[in-house]
């Protein structure tokens, strides 16, 4: 947070440390001291969720890649080997794989979270785009990784996904060879895709810590979309934020291990235990759930450019999105008519999923090019007028007032949610 620091290193070590490299006082003002709304609720810990998912997935990824051989002669079966000999290794490789799923279905909510509360307005801009570029990361990055098994969806997934540049004007056919290393996806593309496999997480972790420096700039938003104004609204990071943050990682891992331990192939395709064919095409070629909105997309146009054109389209469009919401109230909360086509947006983008997932033939066509329309729709043309029309309902004066009420303790929690608000006045928060 940019305001003054709150850390008081006490014994002679603290105090020589403080004077040379101040580690523990950036770690103490940004997760001990830290002030946070405090009015925040679960879709707020998906955040603190995503960085140790980041975290275990480099940890086990790391483990994998000691075993792993990547040569297309030998990939798959020392995917096997991981499986079988390894110690361990069914596990190592079931949370990667698993997790993979997992982080994006954090990402999911964590991004729709910031559509419905407006956490990418003024001043928050930046950090949404370094969210974005997160974004763009992590699908380049679970594309390649899927490739690494050496499966049959792993080969015909790369196949489909890079052959998509042949539909660059001019020079498509080149960039397609130049990606692959040579006239087919093989060894070679498989030997980058596992370099680049591995380098990308450590790009991510780096946005990342932008991401969160930009994050402790402007402060959280809270459900009321209403600024901190006083020490009254915050609460300090610890113990709040880290208890409710532990507890939602809790549960979120039980999930994680039920997935693990029960279903660990339920996400996957059946035919990436089949090793890579170049002469047998499998007959329905699908990416994992994750991409499937992405991939509707794309075939919903009978042209391959426009397909591309369109599918990187629907993520740019967010890069957009801060300037494109004209509304300058931030929460959907108060916001009638944008609450309801946020959800439309929502049940569009399932839609677009379970679409993806089907052939691209008859009404599926038509229905993706529907949701499609709609998808651009909501965010070019939807948004800029709602912000216009729309007339917002009244909003709390301040989070404080949306907590306990108007004169500070007629809510009926008002005595449980004193003893905080009192916590809260540090110095440390926001004046
Ligand atoms: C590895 C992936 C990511 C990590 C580790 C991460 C981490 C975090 C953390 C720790 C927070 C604060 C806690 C919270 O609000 O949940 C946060 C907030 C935020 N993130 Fe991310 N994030 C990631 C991806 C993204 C993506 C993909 C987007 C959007 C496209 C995004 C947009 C935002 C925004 C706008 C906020 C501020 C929310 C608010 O205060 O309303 N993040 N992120």
């Amino acid at each position: 947070m940019s305001g003054p620091s709150s850390y008081n290193p006490q014994t002679g070590i603290e105090k020589w440390i403080d004077a040379r490299l101040p580690l523990p006082r950036l770690m103490y003002d940004s997760f001990v001291s830290y002030p946070v709304p405090r009015n925040l609720n679960y879709t707020y810990t998906f955040g603190g969720i995503l960085s140790v998912m980041l975290i275990a997935q480099i940890l086990t990824g790391v483990v994998l890649a000691m075993h792993y051989t990547a040569n297309a002669e030998m990939a798959f079966a020392s995917t096997e080997h991981i499986m079988r000999n390894v110690n361990y290794g069914w596990l190592l490789r079931y949370m990667h794989g698993v997790g993979g799923s997992m982080f994006f279905l954090a990402v999911y909510i964590h991004l729709f979270r910031g559509l419905y509360y407006g956490s990418y307005k003024d001043p928050r801009e930046i950090l949404w785009i370094l969210g974005v570029i997160i974004f763009l990361l992590m699908m380049a990055t679970a594309f390649m990784g899927y490739v690494l098994p050496w499966g049959q969806m792993s080969f015909w997934a790369a196949t489909v996904i890079t052959s998509l540049f042949s539909a660059i004007p001019l020079i498509g056919d080149s960039v397609v060879t130049w990606l692959w290393g040579g006239f087919a996806v093989d060894d070679p593309t498989l030997n980058r895709f596992f370099s680049l496999h591995y380098l990308l997480p450590f790009m991510i972790f780096g946005v990342v810590v932008l991401h969160v420096w930009a994050l402790h700039m402007t402060g959280q938003t809270n459900p009321t979309g209403v600024e901190v104004k006083s020490g009254q609204d915050t609460v300090p990071f610890t113990p709040y934020a880290t208890i409710k943050d532990t507890f939602a990682m809790v549960v979120f891992f039980v999930v994680f291990a039920y997935f693990v331990f029960y279903q660990p192939n339920y996400l996957g395709h059946p035919d990436n235990y089949i090793e890579a064919d170049p002469l047998v095409t499998p007959a329905h070629i699908v990416p994992e759930w994750y991409f499937l909105p992405y991939y509707a997309i794309l075939r919903a146009v009978p042209s391959k450019l426009g397909g591309v054109v369109l599918m990187f389209g629907s993520i740019l469009v967010l890069f957009l999105l801060p300037w494109l919401d004209t509304s300058k109230v931030k929460s959907a909360v108060y916001r009638p008519l944008y609450r309801q086509f946020f959800w439309i947006l929502v049940a569009v983008c399932i839609v677009l999923g379970w679409l993806g997932s089907k052939p691209p033939e008859g009404g599926y066509v038509w229905a993706a090019r529907f949701a499609t329309a709609w998808y651009f729709f909501h965010f070019l043309i939807l948004l800029p007028l709602l912000g216009l029309f729309e007339t917002p309902t009244p909003r709390p004066a301040s989070i404080t007032e949306s907590v306990l009420g108007e004169d500070g303790d007629t809510h009926p929690d008002a005595g449980a949610e004193t003893q905080p608000a009192g916590a809260a006045a540090s110095p440390q928060s926001k004046g």
